[in-house]
């Protein structure tokens, strides 16, 4: 009895100092969309997202100028690295869902660095650009893991609606390189907590 007791007691201390794990958000257009970071298993959605997103942003480029042989065998690719590292625990991912369907996601992970977060990948797809669900998604970091002091990106430098998005919601241009990334493709940006 003793036992289940200290059980009950662990689980319900775990409960009340855990951060949120789902809630609501409602985007520029009244959609209320429901925000998950710990439930999502199969990642199908996110990949669809992942790569309508990206087409998007990268319509206007050509496969030289991104320096691939194919943009959907490319994202398709980019998609599964997110993949292998959500199942080996090495990011957390963020998911946002409207009537059951998710329409955009970030995953994230720690750095070296003490308190600071890599944003890893953010894709929104583009029927529900400019609502604001980009900013939600990013900011939300913060309440997931409070302790974080500094985001850190390296959006491609030819990604234009990457590079501006970060702009508007106060990231300035940053050393900051990801491990294993060329700094000639890619941008670091950072958002500091104390600025
Ligand atoms: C980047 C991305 C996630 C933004 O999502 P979003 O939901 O449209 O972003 P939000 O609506 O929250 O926008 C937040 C702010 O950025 C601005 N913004 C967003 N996209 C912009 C763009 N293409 N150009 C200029 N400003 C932009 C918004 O106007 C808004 O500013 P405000 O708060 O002053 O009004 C989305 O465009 C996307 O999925 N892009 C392709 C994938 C990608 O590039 N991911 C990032 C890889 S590092």
């Amino acid at each position: 009895m003793r036992f289940f007791h200290s059980l009950l007691f662990c689980v319900c201390s775990l409960l009340l100092s855990s951060p949120v794990h789902a809630w609501t958000f409602i985007d520029r257009a009244g959609n209320q969309i429901e925000l998950n970071w710990i439930e999502q298993q199969d990642l199908s959605q996110e990949e669809q997202v992942f790569i309508d997103a990206f087409l998007e942003a990268y319509k206007d480029f050509s496969i030289e100028q991104l320096g691939i042989s194919d943009k959907y065998t490319f994202l398709k690719s980019a998609f599964q690295d997110v993949v292998e590292d959500y199942e080996k625990g090495e990011i957390n991912l963020l998911s946002a869902k409207w009537d059951g369907k998710v329409i955009g996601f970030v995953g994230f992970k720690d750095t070296e660095q003490n308190n600071e977060v890599y944003i890893a990948q953010l894709a929104v797809d583009p029927r529900y650009w400019q609502q604001g669900l980009g900013k939600e998604l990013v900011f939300s970091i913060f309440d997931i893991k409070q302790e974080t002091e500094r985001l850190v990106v390296i959006p491609r430098r030819i990604n234009e609606v990457a590079r501006q998005f970060y702009a508007h919601l106060g990231f300035t241009v940053s050393e900051y390189m990801h491990p294993g990334y060329n700094p000639q493709k890619y941008i670091g940006y950072e958002w500091n907590k104390a600025h």
